[in-house]
Parts: structure tokens; C-alpha cells; sequence
């Protein structure tokens, strides 16, 4: 579309900041990191005139932010790219732009095949190369189509822009923040390793700049964001080696930054300082996502998890000596190749000792290119639909029995949002429920003390219980 035909279009826009009105809707799909990537590739396009719109229909280039972790995950996109390839020939015949990108894991791992297998895709970026989006569709507005998979030798962060502080406020009380990427341990189910590349560190300087920058913006809690976030590292201020733990300290000294999160960890990057942070820091929620996947000491073998089961317990019960209010979450796999009816056992058994507060669980899903998907002795479908049922169950009982324990306790919440009552507020307990409260004479970005009055099917309630802390 020309700026002309746009004015066309659009009358009412203002233009004098010579931007082309164009709209750009953003679908993220997959785990937390793309949902931070999204926001940061919409702040680059924001640069070259791109609105984003939260309708498809308006828009004038539609980005598909894509996750390849399973095969329904990856499947999904190629039903999306069927639809828009419809759109964009009914755009085509009207005489407008419009123009599809696909960045993300299953850009990285499928590359060419893409434009291969739906050619009216302008343009393929992996998440390596984010801040070459803007340059990849000018180009791609002049007749090319670009497949950009490369692993960039520069940092990207060093050129993605960081969004104003009226763009950061509209977005919440509440950040992500990428502070490591990509996955150095080959677990053999995983296509991560492949499509975000070997672990790399954001520095210190860097990190802190954005995380003030938030706050100043009004966010009260940061999630710090990695595919392993806890194998983090990198140099102090001090000119020392720095750990993940190191770093939450150091973040904890923001002045106004409330809450601190990261996410996801890996058992076997849990160090002593990381621990102690825990133990220290009122600003460190008491929550950790830390997947153990299998509890069967074969199967984590063979998944090439790195530990065992006991081992796995026994770092849990350390976590819990320093933090006993912590409350766990994790993610398992049923129906890896190979596992019997003993080694799911093993699996339930492991959950029972643990006793997690949230839990995601997944049936085995066989991906090209794995060392798992050469294995023999793939489990039936059926199989892992019944292992999976069972478990599901168990998490579910679990999780409802957390909930439950929280009831008559005064804890504090962070309001997030409006809830659906008017004078209703949505909030955060330090454990992640949400939590519903009257607050009529509150705002969203306080931090109140609430006591817990009743639970819901995914969410608390609860009324005021002072005044604001
Ligand atoms: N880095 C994180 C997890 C990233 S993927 C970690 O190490 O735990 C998120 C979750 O998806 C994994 O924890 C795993 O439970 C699940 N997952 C990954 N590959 C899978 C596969 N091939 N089939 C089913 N679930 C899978
Ligand atoms: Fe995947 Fe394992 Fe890396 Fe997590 S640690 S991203 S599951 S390879
Ligand atoms: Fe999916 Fe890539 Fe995240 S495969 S889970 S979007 S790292």
C-alpha cells in the first residue's frame, strides 16, 4: 500500500509523525519467551509506522509468532497460513497489501519450507535475527520474498528499540523479561536446542537498564524470562561471575520494583546462591517452575534429563528448607519411548512426594530431527491418553488441595486488572493465582493485603484485610 492510498483509506489518521498507518497483527503462539518477542517486535514496527491492531481484519501485515515444541503446536501455524493466504487473494483482488510473516520456532526450524509449501508468505525470520524484521519487509515489499534463519552475530537487543514510558504503562503492572535464550542440554524429546540455538546471556547492564526502564513505566513485577533462565550468567558490577542469584539481588534493589519471577528452570542450574536469593529476598515471589518431566530414573535417562529422581527430591527439599512457603510447579511428558506401566508409577509416585501447586503435563508428541523420534518402542496413543488422563487427575486434585490450603490466610496481591463485577479487581497472589477482590477505592499496581475467602475453578477470592502495604 502507498502512503497515498492509505491517506485514502484512513482520512482521520494523523500523519505528522510521518507515519504510514499501517496495521500489524501479532498471533503468539508458544511459551512465554515468544510472548516477550511479540512485544518487541512491535515496538520495532511501531518505528517503521506499523500500529499493532488486535484486528485481523484491519491489518496490513499480519506476523505469526510461531512455537514448534509439539506437533499440534506446529501444525496449527500451517492452518493459520491456509486461512491467510485466502485473505490476502481477497486483498490482492481489492487492490490492498497485505502481507504475512512467519517468525518464531517453526521459522527457524522450517526455513524455505515455508514459502515452499505456502508461497504467499512474504517473509520467514527466526528469533535470532528479530531486529532485521523491519529491513526484511522492506524488501519483501519490493518483490522479495525473505528467508532470514541465520544465527546474527550481533545482539539483536542491541537493536531492538525499548518501548516509551506511555507505551510500557499501557501494557500493565506486570513485564516479562528475556534475560538468557537458547538450550545447551539436548534433552532428547526437545526441539528447543535447535530452533533457539546454544545458550547466550544477556549482560548485566543491559538487563538492569531495561528493568528500571519498565518500572519507571509503572511495572511492579518482572518475570525474568530463559529457555533455561537459571543457567544465566554473567559479569557483576563487581567484575565478578555473576549467577541468576546474583542477579535477582541485584534487581531487588530497584527502587518500586515489587515482584520478582523468572522462568523456566532447569534442576540441575539450581545453585547455592539462586537458593539463598530464596531465602533472602522479600521481592523473589515464592514460586518455582522447575520440570522434572519423568520420575522414572530410566526414563530421565533416556531423556537425558541429567539427574535422578532422588536427586531431583532432594534439591526440592533444599528449596523448601530455605523457602518453606515455596510453591512448586512443573511440567511432565507421558509416553516417552520406552516407558512401561512401571516407570509412569514411578512418575505418579514422584508427584505425590513433591505435591505441586500448578502443573502442565504434555502426552509425548515425536519430533523430527530428536534423538527421541529415532527411538524404538514408541508408546501407543491410546496409552498415553490414559497415562496422561491419570495424571492430569492427580496435578489437578493437587493443585485444588494448594488452592484450598489457602483459604482464611491474609497474603498479599498485586491488583492487575479490572474483574468482571464493576469494583472488582483481578490480582496475583505470590504464589500466581488469580485472585478476585472488592476494591473500589484501590487501583491496579497496588500491592494489598487480602485474606483468602473462597476458591473457584482457576482462580481465589478474597476481601480486603487492611489497608494498602
Ligand atoms: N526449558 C524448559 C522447557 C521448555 S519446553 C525445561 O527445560 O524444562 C516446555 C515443556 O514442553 C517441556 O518442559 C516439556 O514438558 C514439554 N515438551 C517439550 N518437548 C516435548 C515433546 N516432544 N513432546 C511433549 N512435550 C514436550
Ligand atoms: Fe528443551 Fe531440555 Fe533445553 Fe528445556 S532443558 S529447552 S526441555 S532441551
Ligand atoms: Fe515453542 Fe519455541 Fe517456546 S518451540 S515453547 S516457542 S522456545
Amino acid at each position: 500500500m502507498t502512503q497515498d492510498s492509505a491517506l485514502l483509506q484512513a482520512p482521520e489518521t494523523d500523519l505528522r509523525d510521518g507515519s504510514n498507518n499501517r496495521k500489524v497483527f501479532i498471533k503468539t503462539y508458544g511459551c512465554q519467551m515468544n510472548v516477550y518477542d511479540s512485544t518487541r517486535m512491535s515496538d520495532a514496527l511501531a518505528r517503521d509506522g506499523y500500529e499493532p491492531t488486535e484486528n485481523m481484519e484491519e491489518a496490513d501485515l499480519v506476523l505469526l509468532n510461531t512455537c514448534h515444541i509439539r506437533e499440534k503446536a506446529a501444525e496449527k501455524v500451517y492452518s493459520a497460513l491456509g486461512r491467510l493466504r485466502d485473505m490476502k487473494k481477497e486483498r490482492n483482488r481489492e487492490g490492498r497489501e497485505f502481507m504475512i510473516g512467519v517468525a518464531g520456532c517453526v521459522a527457524q526450524a522450517e526455513g524455505e519450507e515455508i514459502l515452499r509449501r505456502v508461497p504467499a508468505v512474504d517473509v520467514v525470520i527466526g528469533p535470532q535475527t528479530y531486529h532485521r524484521l523491519p529491513e526484511a519487509l522492506r524488501k519483501a515489499k519490493e518483490g522479495q520474498r525473505i528467508v532470514d534463519t541465520e544465527y546474527a552475530l550481533e545482539d539483536k537487543f542491541e537493536h531492538l528499540p525499548i518501548a516509551e514510558s506511555k507505551k510500557i504503562r499501557s501494557r500493565g503492572v506486570t513485564s516479562f523479561l528475556t534475560v538468557q535464550e537458547g538450550c545447551d542440554k539436548f534433552c532428547t524429546f526437545c526441539v528447543v536446542p535447535y530452533t533457539r540455538g546454544s545458550e547466550v546471556s544477556r549482560p548485566v547492564s543491559q538487563i538492569v537498564e531495561e528493568a528500571q526502564k519498565l518500572v519507571e513505566g509503572g511495572v511492579r513485577e518482572i518475570t525474568l524470562l530463559g529457555q533455561n533462565v537459571n543457567a544465566w550468567h554473567g559479569v557483576g558490577a563487581n567484575g565478578q561471575e555473576w549467577t541468576l542469584g546474583d542477579l535477582l539481588y541485584r534487581l531487588a534493589e530497584i527502587p518500586g520494583l515489587a515482584r520478582l519471577r523468572y522462568t523456566t528452570s532447569h534442576p540441575r542450574d539450581m545453585d547455592d546462591r539462586l537458593i539463598e536469593a530464596h531465602r533472602d529476598l522479600r521481592a523473589l515471589m515464592p514460586y518455582l517452575h522447575l520440570p522434572v518431566q519423568a520420575g522414572s530414573d530410566r526414563i530421565l535417562k533416556a531423556m537425558n534429563r541429567r539427574h535422578t529422581a532422588a536427586e531431583y527430591l532432594m534439591l526440592v527439599e533444599r528449596i523448601r528448607t530455605a523457602r518453606p512457603d515455596i510453591a512448586l510447579s512443573g511440567d511432565f511428558i507421558v509416553g516417552f519411548p520406552g516407558e512401561t506401566d512401571q516407570d509412569f508409577e514411578d512418575t505418579l509416585r514422584l508427584v505425590e512426594e513433591v505435591r505441586y501447586a500448578q502443573a502442565f503435563s504434555f502426552k509425548y508428541s515425536t519430533r523430527p530431527g530428536t534423538p527421541g523420534a529415532e527411538l524404538k518402542d514408541q508408546v501407543p496413543e491410546e496409552i498415553k491418553a490414559k497415562r496422561l488422563e491419570r495424571l492430569q487427575a492427580l496435578l489437578l486434585k493437587q493443585q485444588q488441595e494448594f488452592a484450598g490450603s489457602c483459604v482464611g490466610k491474609t497474603i498479599e496481591l498485586l491488583l492487575e486488572k479490572p474483574g468482571r463485577m464493576p469494583g472488582q479487581l483481578i490480582g496475583r497472589s505470590p504464589w500466581l493465582q488469580s485472585v478476585n477482590v472488592d476494591a473500589k477505592e484501590l487501583q491496579i499496581g497496588d500491592i494489598i493485603n487480602v485474606r483468602i475467602t473462597g476458591t473457584g475453578t482457576n482462580s481465589l477470592f478474597a476481601e480486603i484485610a487492611e489497608a494498602e502495604v
